[in-house]
């Protein structure tokens, strides 16, 4: 198989594992990363079939439904990746990306990543903010049964990577726990352009859910 060949057999792989999964990691949100990152890599000095192969096997199996193995998704990457005749360097990079680019496991302390990873990191970390972003928030909240929004509850601002994969607060918290901080956390100049923008979004978007809120517009 040539590279556009296993790139679309594993895009086919992965939408009828992911097809309609209802907490906002779903096929749709891989396809979204893809885009995202081949829009970045457009920019970036990189391997491309890494990126998509990244982009694409990034969530393959997450740790949080497999007992917390933190290795799965590369193990799972690996496993698909080996059958399609693809070359043992390229594999490796990407097991690397799948299993260092989550936002739990950069929490406490960033990894490195190189810049396939770095992209794809990026691309994943738009699809959590911008119009997408609060769509996926309100989703994954009503999946574990979170509230909207409760004003007696107040943002966990330090929060550690134990604390997060509690997440029982309530989803407006998670604006200010995580959504609204990533735009500092990119890594290249595009992802943090349109960071940039998604960010202004979400704060206009909070702006009228409060105003909404009190009965004032
Ligand atoms: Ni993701």
């Amino acid at each position: 198989m040539d590279e556009s060949e296993i790139i679309k057999s594993v895009a086919d792989h992965v939408r009828e594992k992911f097809q309609g999964e209802g907490s906002g990691h779903d096929w749709w949100h891989i396809y979204r990363v893809w885009q995202n990152a081949k829009t970045i890599a457009a920019s970036e000095e990189c391997d491309i079939f890494v990126v998509e192969m990244g982009a694409l096997l990034h969530d393959i199996a997450d740790h949080k439904f497999h007992g917390g193995d933190e290795e799965i998704g590369g193990k799972t990457a690996e496993k698909i990746l080996s059958t399609m005749g693809v070359n043992e360097d390229i594999v490796r990079s990407v097991v690397y990306i799948v299993n260092n680019l989550s936002y739990s496991k950069n929490i406490n302390n960033k990894r490195d990543l190189p810049i396939e990873g770095e992209i794809v990191q990026d691309a994943d970390r738009l699809d959590a903010i911008g119009a997408i972003g609060i769509a996926r928030c309100f989703a994954y909240g009503g999946s574990v049964g979170n509230e909207i929004y409760n004003p007696e509850i107040k943002p966990d601002l330090a929060m550690d990577k134990e604390r997060y994969k509690k997440g029982k607060s309530p989803q407006i918290n998670h604006f200010y726990e995580k959504l609204l901080l990533l735009k500092d956390m990119m890594n290249t100049d595009t992802g943090r352009q349109l960071a940039q923008q998604r960010h202004i979004f979400m704060q206009n978007y909070l702006e009228e859910f409060f105003a909404e809120w009190e009965g004032e517009r």
